[in-house]
Formats: structure tokens, sequence, C-alpha cells
């Protein structure tokens, strides 16, 4: 199955760019989608066997953007992994916010919370999918979505853990539309991932420790971690695997 084209979202940074590392291993090239050109660009070259292109995933238009290009280079799509998300607190707010969270209206700032979740998270994927759908190759493609612990137990305030557990029913319904093709959809959740930048520029050693102490394997989970679980789905091995959510998290979610 050497020779892939895999569209990767989120593809610059963390558990996107270790798996465009993981397919590169098995000849395949991936295109590396984020915000940040610089970012994707970077990854590209690290990668070697891969394509940077800087897009906004929740704006339609740069997702129709996306498939022209994709269309245009490489016809067909034989896997579509979503890692573009995030827990929403890093992400810069806009200038029409009108300063919801410094006038103190709570309302206000839980609507600005959940739509930002919803839109990197959910929107992002669900916008890819739709671009890209008539392209995945027949038989034999694979999407795979990023979920997340989260999903299960929640996030603290619920509209990350929301907007990820929004992704499974889009996952189970697109696995039954697509079913009859020959492609599979299935969807990885993990825990604590450290080297990513979700987390932003430091993750305090405490709270580093409190999550390691959750896991039964008493660790953090790698990068590298989910980009095999991925690699594996896309495999032929794993083609009557399907509609499923697969937990990478060291057994965190279970608990001692
Ligand atoms: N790290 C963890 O512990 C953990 C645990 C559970 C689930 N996850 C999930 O795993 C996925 C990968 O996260 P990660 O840990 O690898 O963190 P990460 O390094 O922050 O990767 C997220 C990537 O998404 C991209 N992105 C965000 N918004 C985007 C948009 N609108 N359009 C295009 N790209 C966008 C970011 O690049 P730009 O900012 O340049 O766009 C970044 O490269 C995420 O969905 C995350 O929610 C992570």
């Amino acid at each position: 199955m050497a020779g892939r084209t895999v569209i990767i979202s989120g593809g610059g940074t963390g558990i996107g760019l270790a798996t465009a590392r993981a397919f590169a291993r098995d000849g395949d090239t991936s295109v590396l989608i984020g915000r940040r050109a610089e970012v994707v660009e970077r990854a590209a070259a690290s990668v070697g066997n891969a394509v940077a292109l800087p897009a906004d995933l929740t704006d339609p238009a740069e997702a129709a953007r996306v498939a022209r290009f994709v269309a245009e280079r490489f016809g067909t799509v034989d896997v579509l992994v979503h890692s573009a998300g995030g827990s929403g607190l890093l992400e810069p707010r806009p200038d029409d916010a009108d300063d919801a969270d410094d006038t103190g209206d709570p309302l206000a700032a839980a609507a600005h919370h959940w739509t930002v979740a919803f839109r990197i998270n959910t929107l992002t994927a669900v916008l890819l999918t739709e671009a890209l759908r008539d392209r995945l190759a027949s038989p034999g493609g694979r999407v795979l979505f990023l979920s997340s612990i989260a999903a299960y137990r929640g996030s603290g305030s619920g509209a990350y853990a929301a907007s990820k557990a929004a992704l499974h029913p889009y996952a189970f319904d697109l696995a039954r539309a697509l079913g009859p093709r020959g492609v599979t959809v299935n969807v990885v959740a993990p825990g604590y991932i450290e080297e990513t930048e979700f987390f932003g520029p430091a993750m305090p050693p405490e709270r580093r420790e409190a999550r390691v102490a959750e896991t039964l394997n008493a660790r953090a989970g790698t990068p590298g971690d989910v980009a095999e679980t991925l690699r594996w789905l896309a495999s032929h091995a794993a083609s009557h695997i399907t509609s499923q959510t697969i937990q990478v998290n060291g057994g965190a979610e279970r608990g001692h």
C-alpha cells in the first residue's frame, strides 16, 4: 500500500506531524494543512515526503481551495487524518469579539468559548471531510478523526469535550454512508500527549504529574503513540474495522 496520498489537517505540529513522519516511513506522501504557513512549510521540509498547504479549515472557501489543490495535484485521497483542533483557550480573540470577556459578561464569554471550540474541533473536520469525500479512494479509503479522552469524561467547561464528542456520531454516520464504497471511518481518542502545542509553551510540572498519575502504565503519551494507531487503522490489516472509537491513553479513562 505504499505511495498513498495522505491529507493531514493540523499536520504542522504534534500528533499530525508525527503521523506524517509515520506515513513517510511507508513511502506515502502527506499534505500538511495548518493556518501558519511557516509552521507547515518547516514541517513538510523536515518530513521530506510531504507538501505544505496553509489554510484555515474553519472557512468553507478555504476547505474548497484545499479540495481543488488536492484534485489537481493528486486526484485521489487515500487517507484523511483530522488532527486540527485544540482547547480553544490559546486562540487569539477576533477583533470583532467586542471584548465580551473584558466586559465581565459571562454569557458572552461562554458563547465565545463554545463557538471557538466547535469551530476549531468540529467544523474543521466536517468541512474538510465534505470537501474531499468524493475523492476518497474507493475501495480502500480511510477517514480518521482525532477526538479526546475529554469526550468521555468532560473537560472543565465542557466546550472542548462536547466539540470532540460531536465528531463521534458524525464519524458513525459517515462510516455508514461510505462503507459501501469500501471506505472505513474511525475515531482515535488520545489522553494526555506531550510534545505537542496543545497545552501552550509550557506544561506546569505538577499538572503533568497529575496527568501521568492517572495512567495505568505511569507515563505520558507521545505523538508517536497516536501516530502508530492511526497508521495501523489506515493499513490493509485494519480494513474490517470501521465506525469505531479507539482510546490511546494508558488506561487513564478507566482509572485506578
Ligand atoms: N495533546 C493532547 O494531549 C491531546 C489529547 C487529546 C486530543 N488531542 C487532539 O489531537 C489533535 C492534535 O493536537 P496536538 O496535541 O497535536 O496539538 P497541536 O500541536 O496544537 O496541533 C493542533 C494543530 O491544529 C492546527 N489547527 C488549529 N486550528 C486550525 C484551523 N482552523 N485550520 C487548520 N489547522 C488548524 C494547528 O496549527 P495552526 O495553529 O497553525 O493552524 C496545529 O498544528 C487535536 O485535535 C487535539 O484536540 C490532543
